[in-house]
């Protein structure tokens, strides 16, 4: 298990409108406030569709020692004629801590370049934002580069002008196991994280490095979880699917030593 505070964050992607999300949220409280979940050990977070976080941030405001908030997307651009964007500076309005950038299926469905999701950090980065940066090899990468190279030249080129000392988190979620059910080994996952770490090293310094957290995603569930946490680099999870379940979803947060 790694020295940082873990890391559950959810990702809810296009599913459960506000009312949906004002549910499931109520549930998820009252289920980690079991007594066996400690807030301060374990962070969990949850991250709605953009037309679910003013409802679903008056819950998380109530229920602020569980569960912290975040947006799937921002714009690269702060305000101005970019119909159907949303500035970081909104979500920060919201109480927005993180915000996902990068993810696979903006790389692959919307074209963002590594030069895009730079673009996205150093935004959310404006904006006071904690990035959670994806990054992650397709099966195709994997065959022809291995699995660590396509995470650590996104991971370098995500990273470009963010300042040393600025709070980044970066999850390595192999696209080949996103939403199918194939998730990657502990190993693998331990093996790619530290090469991301060092990735970090180069882009922000050896204590940023020691202080970023790494997640694993794709196909976490509340069976496989515990394996990733005994890894060193591992410091938790980013989780589709699964974070639906507020039961299941708990169950991970919880993970079992
Ligand atoms: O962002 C997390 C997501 O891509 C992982 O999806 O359904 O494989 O847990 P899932």
């Amino acid at each position: 298990m790694s020295a940082r505070r873990p890391f559950i964050a959810g990702n809810w992607k296009m599913n459960l409108d506000h009312l949906q999300g004002i549910a499931l949220v109520q549930k998820l409280a009252w289920t980690l406030k079991d007594a066996s979940f400690d807030p301060k050990a374990v962070e969990v977070a949850v991250f709605p569709p953009f037309t679910d976080l003013r409802s679903v941030q008056t819950l998380v405001d109530a229920e602020r020692f569980t569960v912290g908030l975040g947006a799937q997307d921002l714009s690269p651009h702060d305000s101005g004629a970019y119909t159907g964007d949303v500035s970081g500076a909104f979500l920060k309005a919201l109480d927005c801590a993180y915000v996902i950038v990068g993810h696979s299926e903006r790389r692959q469905g919307h074209g963002e370049t590594d030069e895009v999701v730079n673009a996205k950090v150093l935004a959310a980065v404006r904006h006071g934002l904690v990035p959670v940066i994806c990054v992650g090899e397709t099966e195709e990468e994997l065959e022809r580069h291995g699995t660590s190279a396509v995470p650590v030249r996104q991971t370098a080129a995500a990273l470009a002008g963010v300042p040393s000392g600025t709070p980044v988190v970066i999850a390595y979620e192999p696209v080949w196991a996103i939403g199918t059910g194939k998730v990657a080994t502990p190993e693998t996952a331990q093996e790619v994280c530290a090469a991301i770490r060092g990735a970090v090293a180069e882009a922000l310094g050896a204590d940023d490095a020691a202080a970023t957290r790494i997640l694993y995603g794709g196909s976490v569930k509340s069976g496989n979880i515990a394996g990733f946490m005994r890894k060193p680099d591992v410091d938790g999870a980013l989780v589709g699917g699964a974070s639906l379940d507020p039961v299941e979803f708990a169950g991970i947060a919880r993970f079992p030593d």
